[in-house]
Parts: structure tokens; C-alpha cells; sequence
């Protein structure tokens, strides 16, 4: 089984395909594209999954339909989402005479994405490119068009829009995943069951996934939680408002992740950030307590953190203080609304952020 979601923003259209063996029909896939036999292929992937050989068969199937095709390989982690890291990309790129006709073709997490869809942007005042994603948590990275670099001071602090020509979602590349990232991608399947699918929400209370279920589940799930990302950004394809949505539990996230050092992988800081952002959510009453409660449990019966790591909090809120959600006195956040809603509330305090910290590292 297939499944095609098709999105469509105000500046492009493309599918967000999910299935099994789709890496090994790329070479069929591009000429449906559009890409012609003269563009040149460049695969940007990260080591570990260049190991796992979901690159290699890409360029395989590229290369047999006719195309040349190179392939470059960046050490895993947040630490390859930089401006040095894509310098040395475009550098590669020239050397394999990758010209403004080329794509670019990012295999791996959201990470890869985000990184090689930066240099896709960029190059040469930019070149195409397609997103095959390799964890559970690029189906929402790769869906929308948002890439970028982190700077040391934080995270996608330089970055553009530029949406793919596909998403190639191949559900046989999740198998080799880590139980620890499938679950991290879990907390962003949950983050879309919150904002607008609250009977996904409630499947996923009774019964959690946990590791990575059947391919045909997998696509289910996958489909139903890219479903909620689609519908947004084709409202709102560069965030002016409704799309700020998707920012639930990343703005408390996002500063968590990056004073973690990035030892808290992305989703399991998205997962403390919606637990934060909930006890403020509590206090504002836009939860009930059976509401706080629920949202709690889930995370935490997919294995997910749901207490503030022992930071300083003065340490949490330097980094909101960078973050470009902050708006003077008071910061905008997303916070729940019930279940399978949000609200944006633009006057959070220090005092709300400093009682909802407290109020999380002390009670469950
Ligand atoms: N652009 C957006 O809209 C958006 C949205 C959400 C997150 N993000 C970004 O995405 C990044 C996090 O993405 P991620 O969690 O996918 O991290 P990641 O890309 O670092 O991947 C996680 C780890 O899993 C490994 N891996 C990837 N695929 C694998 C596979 N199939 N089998 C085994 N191991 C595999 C990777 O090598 C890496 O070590 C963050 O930088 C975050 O800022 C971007
Ligand atoms: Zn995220």
C-alpha cells in the first residue's frame, strides 16, 4: 500500500508519499518529476544512515535510470545543522559540477533535511530539491519547507523556505530506527494529535506505540499526524500566524534541547516543552486537571520525559530571550486548548514560565 498526501501552499504543490520500497523506485520517480536525464543528483545524508544503505540504494536507482548522481555524507547529530557544515556541502557540489538544473536529495532525519533543504535554498541562489526522510520525527520536518542551520547562540536561527518537489516517506527505512528516536518522533505524532486530531490523541492513549509497529500501521500513523501538519501549512506557508501552531511545546523545547547540549534529543525536548507548556497552559485554565493529567500520561506511557532536566531555569530563559518568538516584556507561546486545539497567547510572563517549571520538576 501507498498512501499520497498531496499539499498545496500558496507557492507549490507536491506529494508526501508513504509506503514501503519507495527508495528503490527513485530512479522511476524523478523523470515524474520533471527532472530531466542532464540534472545531476546530489544525496546528502548523515553517516549512520549512509551505514544502513538507505542512500546507497537511492543512488543506485538514480544512477540505473541514467542520471549522475554523487553522494555526501555528514557526521549524525544537530551539531552537522551549520553554516561551516554547508559550506563544505556547497563546496562538494561544485567539485561535482552540480549546476542550477541539479536536486538535491536529503536521506535521513530532520537533521539531513533541514540541513541539505538549507543548501538546496542557497546554492547557487537555489536548486531543487526532495526530502526522503529516515525517522518517524522528519514527517514533520519534512513537510512544509521550513530548513535552516543553528547558530551557537540557537537553534534555526538561519534558514529559509523552500518547499520539495516530494516527500519520499520509505516506511521500510524506519525499521533500523532506535526505539529511543521512534519514540522521539512519537512526541511530535502527539504534538499533532494535540493541535487538531484529538481521535489520533485518543487512539494513541489506549494504545501507545511504542516501537515501531507494521509497515501498514506505521503508514496509518504516519498519514493521520502528516495530515494535521499538511492542512496548516497551506494556510499559512511562512508562519505569519495559524502556522505558529506547530510551535506547540518547541518554544520551552527548543531552549531545553539547546541547554541539554543536545544530549535531550529534539523530540524528547518537544516532549518536556509540551509538559512546561501545559502546567502554564493549567494555570491560564485553557486544560482542566483531567486535561493536564491526560496529556502527561501520554507522553509518559511512550516512554517520553515529562520533568525539566535539573537546569537553572535563568539558563532556560536566556535562551528564550534569543528565540524569535520573544516579543519584549512577555513572551508568545502556543499552548494547548483542551484536547485537539491551541491557543496563542502573546503574554506569557517570567512569573507564568518560572511557576510552570517549578510546578513540573516537582509534581507528575
Ligand atoms: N524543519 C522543520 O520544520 C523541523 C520540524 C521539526 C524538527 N526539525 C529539526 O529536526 C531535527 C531532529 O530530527 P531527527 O529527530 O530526525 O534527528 P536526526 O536527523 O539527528 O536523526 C536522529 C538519529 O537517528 C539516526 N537515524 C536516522 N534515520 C535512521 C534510521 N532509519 N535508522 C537508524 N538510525 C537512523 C541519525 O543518524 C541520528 O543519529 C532537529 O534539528 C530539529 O530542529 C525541523
Ligand atoms: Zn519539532
Amino acid at each position: 500500500m501507498t498512501t499520497h498526501l498531496h499539499v498545496k501552499t500558496a507557492t507549490a504543490s507536491y506529494d508526501f508519499v508513504i509506503g514501503s520500497g519507495l527508495f528503490s523506485e527513485a530512479g522511476h520517480r524523478l523523470p515524474e518529476l520533471g527532472v530531466q536525464k542532464d540534472a545531476h543528483i546530489f544525496i546528502v545524508t548523515d553517516d549512520t544512515v549512509n551505514q544502513l544503505g538507505y542512500a546507497e540504494q537511492i543512488r543506485q536507482a538514480v544512477r540505473e535510470a541514467g542520471y549522475d548522481c554523487t553522494l555526501a555524507s555528514v557526521p549524525p547529530g544537530d551539531g552537522s545543522k551549520s553554516l561551516e557544515m554547508a559550506e563544505e556541502l556547497y563546496l562538494e557540489m561544485l567539485d561535482a559540477g552540480v549546476r542550477r538544473s541539479g536536486v538535491v536529495i536529503a536521506v535521513g532525519g530532520g537533521v539531513v533535511g533541514d540541513l541539505a533543504g538549507f543548501v538546496a535554498a542557497t546554492y547557487q541562489r537555489g536548486v531543487r530539491f526532495i526530502q526522503a526522510p529516515t525517522t518517524l520525527l522528519a514527517h514533520d520536518s519534512s513537510i512544509g519547507g521550513k530548513v535552516g542551520v543553528n547558530l551557537k547562540r540557537g537553534k534555526n536561527l538561519v534558514g529559509a523556505f523552500h518547499q520539495p518537489l516530494a516527500v519520499w516517506m520509505d516506511v521500510d527505512a524506519l525499521k533500523s530506527l532506535p526505539k529511543r528516536e521512534w519514540r522521539g518522533g512519537m512526541a511530535e505524532v502527539i504534538k499533532h494529535g494535540m493541535i487538531g486530531d484529538k481521535a489520533l490523541f485518543e487512539r494513541l492513549e489506549k494504545s501507545p506505540a511504542l516501537d515501531v509497529p507494521d509497515s501498514s500501521q506505521v503508514e496509518t500513523l504516519i498519514a493521520r499526524a502528516a495530515s494535521v501538519k499538511i492542512r496548516i501549512v497551506e494556510q499559512d506557508e511562512r508562519e505569519s500566524n495559524l502556522r505558529m501552531v506547530l510551535n506547540l511545546g518547541h518554544t520551552v523545547g527548543h531552549a531545553v534541547e539547546q541547554v541539554s547540549h543536545y544530549e535531550l534529543n529534539h523530540g524528547e525536548a518537544v516532549a518536556i516543552g509540551i509538559r512546561v507548556e501545559t502546567e502554564i497552559a493549567h494555570e491560564k485554565r485553557l486544560v482542566t486537571a483531567e486535561e493536564r493529567r491526560r496529556i502527561i500520561r501520554i507522553l509518559e506511557r511512550h516512554g517520553l520525559p515529562v520533568k525539566p532536566p535539573a537546569f537553572s531555569l535563568e539558563s532556560i530563559i536566556e535562551t528564550l530571550n534569543y528565540d524569535k518568538k520573544h516579543t519584549g516584556k512577555s513572551w508568545t507561546f502556543v499552548l494547548p486548548n483542551a484536547i485537539g486545539g491551541v491557543k496563542i497567547v502573546h503574554d506569557v510572563t517570567y512569573e507564568d514560565v518560572k511557576r510552570a517549571w517549578e510546578i513540573a520538576q516537582k509534581e507528575t
